[in-house]
């Protein structure tokens, strides 16, 4: 009797100390959502090396892309949604996870790590052992649509086809998802980040001006619309003239910019639609009356709802937050996870590991 008291107090003081974190390890920024605490990192997932050692990660070492002295290296660890660069990747979140709980104290600790759709077992490998760290107790992985699903408040669990096209920095990823499962999907190696190159490529090629990311990606979430650019927009780029070298402006109509990227967007309207005609009767019936939902920070570009509810004639609407929601979503996950109580219907797919 006695031994069973003790026993008890002991599993309530682990309770007590553990901590769960869920990180959505993205192309461009990676968040850490902590339950009862809400979003605890948000920065660039972008680290910055010194001698082998952090010298700085997040936004100040976004800030030292492309202006390093030597002796310094500023990378970004993530291609296409994953680790390009291991070591990088391990150390830019073992920094950001210290940096957490710095401010949290722990015993044990649980992490859900997001992982695009369709990533092979490798790169998935590469992401748990870069979570891995002392002190990390249980590390498991979610799939970007599932999480982002769940964060957006889609019935994922029911009998019941939910259609996510989530757009990401460097990956977008369509999938249709039912009984906590991806019952079709695909993903795109291409999200803003590609739609900010692209830019850059042509004010290159047409104007002769050499311009930053940062300053494509400042165009892009002004002027550049998916559909319907306004006629009397304008945006002015600041760079350098390619035959004088010196800095120059030149001033770009947003009808342009349309047509930039218009290959880029019909390449995932086309997608969406091979998706869409492969879904089984049923589920696209589903479909058809709840529409596409728009998740991940490249869902904020100009009119994109609007373009592809024209494009597959389907009803389109964006999250409330598309930025956050994949993280938050993994964080509920997480929470059923020890729960003895499961969802009825939860898959294995759920949590691949
Ligand atoms: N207002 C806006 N208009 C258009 N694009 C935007 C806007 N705000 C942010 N973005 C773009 O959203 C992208 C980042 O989205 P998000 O944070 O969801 O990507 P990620 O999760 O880091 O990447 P991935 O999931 O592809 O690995 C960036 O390319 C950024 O430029
Ligand atoms: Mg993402």
């Amino acid at each position: 009797m006695v031994g069973k008291k003790k026993k008890r107090k002991r599993g309530l003081n682990l309770r007590f100390w553990q901590r769960d974190l869920a990180i959505d390890l993205g192309t461009t920024s990676t968040l850490i959502y902590m339950p009862q605490k809400g979003i605890v990192l948000e920065e660039p997932s972008v680290v910055a090396l010194r001698n082998g050692t952090v010298a700085a990660a997040g936004k100040k070492a976004s800030r030292m892309l492309g202006r390093t002295p030597p002796g310094i290296t500023a990378i970004k660890p993530l291609r296409g949604g994953v680790i390009a660069n291991f070591e990088m990747a391990r150390k830019m979140l073992d920094y950001f996870i210290s940096r957490v709980l710095r401010r949290f104290p722990f015993l044990r600790l649980r992490i859900m790590i997001t992982v695009p759709y369709g990533t092979t077992q490798v790169e998935r490998r590469a992401v748990l052992s870069a979570g891995k760290r002392a002190g990390v107790k249980e590390a498991c992985l979610i799939e970007e649509p599932i999480a982002a699903a769940i964060g957006g408040g889609l019935p994922v669990a029911e009998p019941r086809g939910c259609f996510i096209v989530n757009f990401g920095g460097g990956v977008t990823e369509i999938a249709v998802i039912s009984l906590g499962g991806i019952v079709l999907g695909s993903s795109l190696p291409q999200g803003g980040e590609t739609i900010d190159e692209t830019i850059q490529r042509y004010v290159y090629r047409r104007y002769r001006m050499e311009i930053g990311l940062s300053t494509a990606e400042e165009a892009k979430k002004e002027a550049v619309y998916a559909v319907d650019p306004p006629e009397d927009l304008t945006y002015t780029f600041r760079g350098i003239n390619l035959y004088s070298r010196t800095p120059d402006t030149i001033e770009v109509k947003a009808a342009e910019l349309h047509e930039v990227i218009a290959p880029q967007l019909a390449v995932l309207s086309g997608a969406v639609r091979t998706i869409f005609e492969q879904i089984p009767p049923q589920l696209a019936a589903d479909v058809m009356e709840d529409g596409v939902v728009l998740t991940g920070g490249g869902s904020l570009l100009h009119n994109l709802d609007l373009y592809l509810s024209r494009e597959i004639n389907l009803p389109v609407r964006r999250v409330e937050d598309p930025f956050t929601c994949v993280v938050r979503g993994a964080s509920e996950a997480l929470g059923y996870l020890g729960s003895l109580a499961l969802p009825e219907n939860r898959s294995p797919s759920l949590f691949p590991r």
